[in-house]
């Protein structure tokens, strides 16, 4: 075979892509575990949308508690399920200090209140993952006004507040806490929504897109400070907040059918996303700012057409 027909010999049938799809998963899963190395070790971090069982916030909650965290404030709107993220990071690295707060990311004295904190408690910020979102699945019709703005306050407010009082905490130095420069991380969770258009609702989508407007111009405002800002765009994961649509897949017997859009073929799960949040925490991406980083299986780059296959 040569040419164009090449490409049509290579890929898994459906039913081996998804058996591939699900040992995949299973082995991110499984790594996940590993002990960890230290690449937090010290670091004072506050994360907010930690609430959900199945959510991106947890498990990264989980991973900067593994990589050594120092404190770990850890917020949500939704107070049912802090009590069991506390126990558990708390049974697993006894060493992390770890306060729970139910509160709102998007009110201001909740997010300067958690900052002040950081700094009265234990003298330093190092980093903030502000991740706390919604979505409202409507159509344009169906949007109000109200849902509109309330989408626009959760996603797009909630992270300007992270900027604002993250980054002013983060300028304080404090050498008897060992942080002598100032520095840090800013990490907002945007979405592929944000990206590129069609991956959902137009208040959804605008509101991510202006978080990823809100990391390109803080960037710059906050140069020669060492506080890097950086959004993560995921693509279609699966928790808290799309679990209903992938239940309802399974019920039906199309799971396999859920992510064939991306170019990897496959949804995606929090731990992933956790990944690329620690990566942006830590030191080993010292040099990455001002970015909008897309953690999709390559569903925001590229047209799903390959040559030879156009329909
Ligand atoms: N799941 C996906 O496919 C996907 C894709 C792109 C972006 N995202 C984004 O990832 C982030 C995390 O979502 P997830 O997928 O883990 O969903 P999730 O629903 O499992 O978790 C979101 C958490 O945020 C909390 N939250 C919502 N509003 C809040 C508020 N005002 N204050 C404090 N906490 C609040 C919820 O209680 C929940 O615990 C969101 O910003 C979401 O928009 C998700």
């Amino acid at each position: 075979m040569s040419g164009y027909d090449n490409t049509r010999s290579k890929t898994a049938g459906p039913e081996e892509h998804y058996k591939n799809t699900l040992s995949r998963i299973e082995q991110i899963q499984a790594q996940f575990k590993a002990p960890g190395t230290g690449k937090l070790k010290g670091k004072v971090c506050i994360i907010t949308g930690v609430g959900s069982l199945k959510g991106i916030g947890r498990a990264t909650a989980l991973l900067y508690a593994r990589e050594g965290a120092q404190h770990l404030y850890l917020l949500d709107f939704d107070e049912t399920n802090l009590p069991n993220l506390k126990e558990t990071i708390q049974s697993q690295y006894p060493a992390v200090k770890v306060t729970t707060l139910q509160a709102d990311a998007a009110d201001e004295a909740a997010i300067s209140g958690v900052c002040e904190r950081a700094i009265r408690e234990e003298g330093r910020l190092d980093v903030f993952f502000a991740n706390a979102g919604i979505v409202l699945v409507n159509t344009i019709e169906s949007t109000t006004v109200t849902n509109f703005m309330e989408t626009m306050r959760i996603n797009a407010l909630s992270v300007f507040l992270a900027v604002k009082y993250g980054s002013s905490a983060m300028q304080k130095t404090n050498p008897s806490k060992g942080k002598d420069r100032t520095g840090g991380s800013i990490i907002l969770t945007a979405s592929t929504a944000g990206i590129r258009s069609g991956a959902g609702p137009v208040d959804y989508s605008a509101s991510k897109a202006a978080v990823n407007s809100i990391a390109k111009t803080s960037a710059y405002q906050l140069q020669k400070t060492d506080i890097r800002i950086n959004t993560l765009c995921p693509g279609l994961i699966e928790t808290g907040m799309t679990g209903a649509t992938f239940d309802y897949a399974r019920k039906r017997g199309t799971a396999g059918k859920i992510g064939q859009l991306n170019p990897l073929g496959r949804h995606g799960i929090p731990e992933e996303i956790a990944n690329a949040a620690l990566f942006l925490a830590s030191d080993d991406s010292s040099y990455v700012n001002g970015q909008n980083i897309a953690v999709d299986g390559g569903l925001s780059a590229s047209h799903p057409v390959i040559p030879g296959r156009w329909s």
